[in-house]
């Protein structure tokens, strides 16, 4: 089911979320409505607090230059190691039409929890690496806009009026 992408300033967005204990139901169903929410709107990924949810999940679109997505669950990350540092534009399903430059780690090796409990290592560079530590972010209340430097405080700081004045 595809449910509704809370937007800023929605607080859950701040708030950190909480280590998965047991992949239960609810988990199954929540992980399912996320990947078909992150599919329909063609994101790379989306974490748990997007969609009001605070366990330590998010999901991954682990193909996403190619035409068949290949979404996968991420349950409670941790990064193991990391690498270089590239700056890109970056956009968030939480701040619609923002885009903003960011440095991120070039490479990030991460393990974590499938929906099966099995543990796994997931190496990734590029557009990939960049999604996963967006995502664990959120997962830390950690949001684009507090990586702004001088040069795009403005943008946000206009982007930000917009936001108020509408909601
Ligand atoms: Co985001």
């Amino acid at each position: 089911m595809v449910v509704p992408i809370l937007k800023y300033p929605d607080l859950i967005l701040r708030r950190k979320a909480l280590p998965v204990e047991k992949i239960s139901e609810r988990i199954f169903i929540l992980v399912d409505n996320m990947v078909e929410t992150m599919l329909r709107s063609e994101g790379v990924g989306l974490a748990a607090n997007q969609v009001g949810s605070l366990n330590r999940i998010f999901v991954l679109n682990s193909t996403p230059q190619e035409d068949t997505p290949k979404p996968i669950a991420v349950v409670n990350p941790e990064i193991l190691d990391q690498e270089g540092k590239v700056v890109e534009e970056e956009g968030c399903l939480s701040f619609p039409e923002l885009y903003l430059k960011i440095a991120r780690l070039e490479m990030i090796r991460i393990q974590a929890k499938n929906l099966y409990n099995e543990t796994f290592v997931l190496d990734a560079t590029g557009l990939l690496a960049r999604a996963i530590q967006h995502e664990i972010d959120h997962l830390n209340g950690v949001l684009i806009i507090d990586y702004v430097d001088e040069t795009e405080k403005e943008k946000v700081k206009e982007y930000l009026n917009g936001v108020v004045h509408i909601s």
